[in-house]
């Protein structure tokens, strides 16, 4: 949600953090700021708004200085202004934090710290820590900060600098994302990658529990009794022009177009043809422990519990083993049934989802074995799930989910043609499954070369206050997939149903003005679809059809249609997100929306 970026080294600070800022911008938003040590002091400049305006601020009023820290803040605590941006300082100006995630006893500590003296001037929880870290100050930084952190409960990244053990930079991490950046005479902290990618690919991610002390010429990483850990360093093999726009007006369109790409990507090497199977080398598995399973529970959220629902269908229908679909925020807080026995898998783009964290790790607690399908190399999920399976989408920065959509429905394709084929799944239709994969590349090429038509369609809908998005089978999540698309991005109020459950409630919501999407290719329950269209048009209903070819019982019913190409139902929705990605997107820049950034959402939800 929000970003942090650190740096210490030769050179002057401040450029260096807005850049890593603007990398960061897509994860929160709402204001932000920096912290740097001018030689005097700390001096920390903060506003609210885009980083734009922070960097217009610095430009007027630089600050010379080769150590620093800055922040892109999502609001939790207090509204989204100037006082409220991190960083924080200390009450006597010599320390300064910034920090992603809550401090769930910030209201003890601060009566606490009232009690002592200090003054309190935002709204925020960061503020507590940062007076904490002073209350403990000692002359060595590091350890005021594990003083203060034995005293914290909640979560937290935090990066910390202070103008009296100066040079330096302390980080420390507990459930939200930290890693430190290794370059020549110079290292970064960051809550992303991207953020620090112009300069370094060498990184150290920080686990819970444990914090950096950073400065020019080195770094260590201890835990919160100075005890210091050894860490592999990981090399980050994501390019800069992944994580830029690269000429597009948007990332999100571009994320939308690179899909014939990562769907490749996904699929890359891991086909057997031969044996109309998939090699899965992360599962960390044997065939004998992958067929031991009695049930599978699959825990996401947003657009990843979509996929997850596709998920379910496929290993059911190819593989016959029990499924089950949970949000992973309810998930944490039943008691499921999971033992040793289930195999959890997690689905997470950016694998650091806190909800869907602590449903992973509450089914790990429960005996089951996990497998996430992630995103973000050396994301937290991924390096806590038992094994897993990388969709290699590469960077996503829009944050309405597009490509890593589609590629982690390749990947549950993958994983399920490996559990089908060790079940009783033949050869013959195995083959058909992988031959159908291999065509989706180029099918969603076709679809992106009439993105013209779509754009067409979103010309006649953009005033719409309302949709309906109807599916069945297979394109059911598709539908609701579409529904999430168009509201997240251009805040049309859109709904997404099983289409035969519209009978039973939505009906009512049908009339003129209502445009009704209809996903409805070729498949086993066209006929059945056929019919909720009928009843749409006969309410005067507007129907825009995703259909796959032409369809003589749909003549005169449909309004608007697109034509997406043929292929097995389990594929489909694969190829029919697509024009509804292309769709929310066109809508919503044709209404003024930030498309990239829409408003109050983050890219990565790391509090619960
Ligand atoms: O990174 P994750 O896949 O765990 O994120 C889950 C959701 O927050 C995410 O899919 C969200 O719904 C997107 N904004 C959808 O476009």
């Amino acid at each position: 949600m929000c970003g942090i970026v650190g740096y210490v080294g030769p050179r002057v600070a401040t450029p260096l953090l807005i850049e890593g800022l603007k990398r960061l911008e897509y994860r929160g938003y709402d204001s932000a700021g920096v912290a740097v040590m001018n030689g005097a002091g700390v001096e920390t400049v903060k506003e609210s708004g885009k980083i734009a305006r922070l960097e217009a601020l610095l430009a007027s009023a630089p600050i010379h200085g080769t150590t620093g820290i800055g922040h892109t803040r999502w609001a939790t605590h207090g509204p989204p202004n100037q006082t409220n941006a991190h960083p924080h300082t200390s009450q006597d100006g010599t320390i300064a934090v910034v920090h992603n995630g809550i401090i769930e006893n910030a209201n003890v500590l601060k009566k606490m710290l009232e009690g002592r003296g200090y003054k309190f001037t935002t709204d925020t929880d960061t503020e507590v820590i940062a007076h904490l870290i002073q209350e403990c100050f000692d002359g060595v930084l590091e350890d005021a900060v594990i003083e203060a952190l034995w005293q914290v409960e909640g979560t937290y990244g935090i990066a910390v600098i202070s103008s009296v053990d100066s040079h330096k930079i302390v980080a420390a991490r507990k459930g939200s994302p930290l890693l430190v950046g290794l370059g020549e005479d110079e290292h970064f902290v960051a809550s992303d990658v991207s953020a620090i990618l112009a300069h370094t690919r060498q990184v150290v991610y920080l686990d819970d529990g444990e914090m950096a002390v950073v400065d020019r010429n080195g770094y260590r990483i201890i835990d919160l009794n100075a005890t210091e850990i050894s860490k592999k360093v990981a090399h980050i093999d994501w390019d800069l022009g992944q994580i830029e726009r690269g000429g597009f007006a948007h990332f999100m369109l571009k994320e939308i177009f690179e899909q014939p790409q990562t769907v490749e990507n996904t699929m890359r090497g891991r086909l057997l043809l031969d044996e109309a199977t998939s090699k899965l080398g992360g599962l960390n598995l044997t065939d004998e422990e992958l067929l031991s399973f009695n049930n599978i529970v699959i825990t996401a959220c947003g657009t990843s519990w979509h996929s997850a629902l596709i998920g379910e269908s496929l290993i059911e229908e190819l593989a016959r083993v029990p499924v089950e679909v949970e949000y992973a925020s309810e998930f944490r807080y039943r008691n499921p049934i999971v033992d040793e026995r289930t195999l959890c898998i997690v689905i997470s783009q950016s694998g650091e989802t806190a909800d869907t964290l602590a449903a992973m790790r509450e089914a790990k607690r429960r005996g089951a074995r996990t497998l996430g399908i992630v995103n973000v190399v050396g994301s937290t999920i991924a390096r806590e799930s038992d094994g897993g399976i990388y969709i290699h989408a590469g960077p996503e920065i829009g944050v309405a989910s597009t490509k890593a959509f589609t590629s982690q429905v390749v990947a549950l394709l993958l994983f399920t043609l490996k559990l089908a084929r060790l079940r009783d799944l033949s050869y013959l239709r195995g083959r058909e499954v992988v031959d159908g994969m291999l065509a989706l590349p180029g099918q969603i090429q076709q679809i992106l070369d009439r993105a013209q038509e779509i754009e067409n369609i979103a010309e006649e809908f953009k005033r719409a206050s309302n949709f309906l998005y109807l599916g069945r089978g297979y394109n059911f999540p598709v539908a609701l997939e579409g529904a999430l698309k168009l509201k997240e991005i251009s805040y049309i109020h859109a709904e997404g149903y099983p289409a035969a459950e519209m009978k039973h409630g939505p009906i009512a919501l049908i009339d003129d003005l209502m445009p009704v999407v209809f996903v409805a290719p070729h498949d086993s329950v066209f006929d059945k679809i056929t019919s909720n269209v009928h009843e749409v048009k006969a309410r005067k209903g507007r129907v825009i059809a995703i259909t796959s070819r032409e369809e003589p019982a749909l003549e005169g019913k449909i309004d608007y249609e697109f034509r997406i190409p043929e292929t097995m139902d389990l594929l489909m929705p694969i190829l029919a997100s697509v024009p509804l990605q292309l769709l929310a997107y066109y809508v919503a820049v044709m209404r003024g929306a930030n498309v990239d950034q829409p408003r109050n959402l983050a890219k990565s939800v790391t509090v619960e």
